[in-house]
């Protein structure tokens, strides 16, 4: 089957009690037993798994073509998960330029419980490997990266990760299995935000663990039962529902990406541009090469704080706000919004300026985000 008919059928079978086409939302916590030992449906209670839970997880293995796939309450759960993988004295090469929420967990907590990380920059594979060390077990990457769209060769990724006996994860938050498919490039582990485009709706919050090894699934089901950050029934709820127009969305998603890229590359009040789709983005070929479409994340500096808070408080259609991946367009200022739990000067090295503006394009009219903007641009 092909994806749009993948993301809209599988794991979503009608509910068999019923006939409804969309199962009910499960909300309970708990499950009463056929008799000891023996319950009705495999489940027994909420927080170890239940309905919409394996349905919403069964719909994502499938699209990223995994082995299986574990849901949390946010993509930072999914993350810490995955960390949770590694034991004392274990090392990770990390993408410099990552979100910065995963360089908080990393640095402000999991360090504190023996794991070694290294943040470099991972589009240079000469450098990933100048990092290795002998503990190190994981690269983890994000690709392209946030803010700044950096882009980051997987399948050269995952021959360094395979001859080191290395395991590598990719954040495939930014692009979604429908323009990118790293386990077909050999990533082993994928990860993502399902807060952003694969819900889709900007209405919960949510996180994914794709698996390739069994080994690898059996962990993660332990963490997620154990832990107890399993996603709720109500948001895999919204979250299935958000992933049936995945495939519509992405498409809009893109063409709306590329051209708001363009107009803004154009336009005498941005300095600089960020956006794998254009032909002057440094990576452009990697990304045509990798990825099946450049996608709506964008980045643009316009020169200072002050130009980039006039117009930040002038938009009007493109949402202020943190997150990014919703059908409506969301503007922020990662210096001071989503980057600002990383130091100043780590921000520098990776191009995070502080007048650096993010803008996740929506799939509003694409004419009605251009006029916001340029209205909001002739504030500077
Ligand atoms: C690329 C990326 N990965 C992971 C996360 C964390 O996801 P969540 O906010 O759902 O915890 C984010 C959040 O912005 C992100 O942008």
């Amino acid at each position: 089957m092909g994806f749009a008919t993948n993301a809209i059928h599988v794991g979503q079978d009608p509910d068999p009690s019923t006939g409804a086409i969309v199962a009910p939302i499960y909300q309970t916590s708990t499950y009463v037993y056929e008799e000891l030992g023996k319950t009705k449906g495999g489940y027994d209670y909420a927080r170890s798994n239940h309905p919409n839970r394996k349905a919403l997880e069964r719909t994502i293995a499938k699209l990223e073509g995994g082995l299986s796939s574990y849901v949390f309450t946010s993509g930072m759960a999914a993350i810490d998960s995955v960390f949770r993988l590694l034991r004392p004295g274990d090392h990770v090469v990390v993408s410099e330029a990552v979100y910065g929420g995963v360089y908080r967990l990393t640095t402000q907590l999991l360090v504190h419980f023996g794991l070694e990380f290294s943040f470099v920059d991972t589009t240079d594979p000469a450098v990933v490997l100048g990092a290795f060390r002998p503990n190190t077990k994981m690269i983890y990457i994000e690709t392209p990266t946030n803010p700044t769209l950096r882009i980051t060769d997987i399948s050269v990724m995952a021959k360094l990760a395979n001859e080191r006996h290395a395991t590598l994860v990719v954040d495939n938050t930014f692009l979604t299995p429908y323009l990118q498919r790293p386990i077909e490039l050999g990533a082993h582990i994928v990860v993502h935000s399902l807060t952003k485009y694969l819900n889709g709706h900007s209405d919960s919050t949510g996180g994914a663990v794709v698996l390739t090894r069994p080994d690898d699934a059996e962990k993660i089901y332990f963490i997620q039962r154990s832990g107890g950050a399993g996603l709720a029934p109500m948001d895999c709820f919204l979250t299935s529902r958000g992933m049936k127009t995945l495939a519509v969305r992405m498409l809009q998603h893109n063409a709306n990406g590329l051209a708001v890229a363009r107009h803004l590359d154009a336009h005498p009040k941005v300095r600089k541009m960020y956006y794998p789709g254009l032909v002057n983005h440094p990576q452009h070929e990697l990304a045509r090469k990798q990825q099946k479409g450049p996608g709506a994340m964008l980045a643009f500096d316009v020169g200072s704080v002050e130009a980039a808070r006039r117009f930040l408080n002038q938009v009007k259609i493109c949402a202020l706000a943190e997150s990014l991946g919703g059908v409506e367009s969301l503007i922020s200022l990662p210096a001071q919004m989503t980057h600002a739990s990383m130091p100043k000067e780590v921000r520098d090295r990776i191009g995070i300026t502080d007048s650096l503006v993010r803008l996740s394009v929506g799939i509003e009219d694409v004419e009605d985000i251009i006029a916001d903007i340029d209205q909001a641009l002739l504030y500077i």
